[in-house]
């Protein structure tokens, strides 16, 4: 789709896909009831389930929600970057965004053809993941091709994107302010920034979201991002190593190349070469969605050593993904 078309589907309450640098979203203008249902619909998302709004700048934000001097920090140091804030909503953004809730989640992505598309219109953007809810953000323009099918919304090409999991939600409603997602920006950067403790809804959970924590971030399940074939978690490598002789004709994704493991009967995927949390992340979503077009019965891989909080993010992912854990 060309820029000028995707301005005059937006401008018409109409929606797009945009490429960003966290996973490709299905936007349209925040403000419109009409497109906003739209994308509920598309995506068969319950309407409980509120939608983030992307904006240029800290000032934008503030015409849509109550800023305050922590978002002011939070954003001078990560926007435009993978940082959703949570705050009270402005009466210009309709019920059906935020699902009725009274706060709304913002964030100001760095894709330059988003903020492109951004300084051209003069609303922001509602953009949840451009996926059917519950499945796999798609990271890749082959991915999110896949994804509506026919009914696929014109898409803008922005080749792969860089982060490749979903910005973190950081929810500044409550003393202190906790995590609802994780993401890349993790918890001791925002803490460096603000100078306060903050809570990890994930972390008092073990991972999980329990139902009162639930109410508060509703897009948090812990049945989430699934690929159609069945994932089989490892709590460790060594568990994926002694299940080994079981797996046949099945696919495996390890974290890294320098493994070793005497997978022969398996197809082997690999989410980076030694070991960066970054570029695993970066290959996970599209990892998966590789698998999952294999139609094997099963895909296995093991949880990642949990020294990093990047690892803990991707870690929440896989574990929603999965459907057992051994
Ligand atoms: O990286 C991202 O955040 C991507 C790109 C496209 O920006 N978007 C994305 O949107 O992941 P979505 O709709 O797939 O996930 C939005 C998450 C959900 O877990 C939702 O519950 C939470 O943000 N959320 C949105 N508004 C909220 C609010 N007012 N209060 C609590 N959680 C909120
Ligand atoms: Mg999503």
């Amino acid at each position: 789709m060309s820029f000028d078309e995707c301005i005059h589907r937006l401008n018409n309450n109409d929606v797009c896909i945009l490429p960003s640098e966290t996973v490709y979203g299905l936007a349209c203008s925040a403000l419109s009831t009409e497109a906003v249902q739209k994308v509920f619909k598309l995506k068969g998302r319950p309407s409980s389930n509120p939608l983030i709004v992307h904006v240029l700048d800290h000032r934008d934000a503030s015409k849509i929600c109550l800023t305050n001097s922590l978002s002011e920090k939070l954003s001078h140091f990560f926007w435009p970057g993978p940082l959703t804030l949570v705050l009270p909503k402005k009466n210009c953004v309709p019920p059906e965004v935020t699902a009725g809730l009274n706060t709304v989640g913002v964030r100001s992505p760095s894709h330059p053809k988003f903020r492109e598309i951004l300084s051209s219109v003069s609303f922001p953007l509602a953009a949840p993941s451009a996926n059917k809810s519950n499945k796999i953000s798609p990271t890749s323009y082959g991915d999110v091709k896949d994804e509506f099918g026919q009914d696929s919304p014109p898409i803008i090409d922005g080749g792969t994107c860089e982060l490749g999991i979903e910005s973190t939600v950081l929810d500044l409603t409550t003393s202190p302010p906790q995590i609802l997602r994780l993401g890349m920006c993790t918890k001791d950067q925002i803490e460096d920034v603000i100078g306060i403790k903050i809570r990890d809804v994930n972390e008092i959970t073990s991972s999980h979201v329990t139902n009162s924590d639930s109410k508060k971030s509703p897009g948090q399940m812990s049945k989430h991002y699934c690929p159609d074939t069945p994932l089989i978690l490892y709590r460790t490598l060594d568990k994926l190593i002694e299940n080994l002789p079981s797996i046949k004709n099945e696919i495996i994704i390890l974290p890294k190349k320098n493994h070793n493991l005497p997978v022969n009967n398996a197809l082997t995927f690999y989410l980076s070469e030694f070991g960066d949390p970054t570029e695993i992340a970066h290959n996970l979503y599209h990892t998966l969605h590789l698998s999952d077009k294999l139609n094997k019965k099963k895909i296995h891989a093991p949880l990642l050593d949990n020294k990093n909080s990047i690892f803990s993010a991707i870690n929440d992912r896989l574990s929603r993904a999965s459907s057992n854990c051994l």
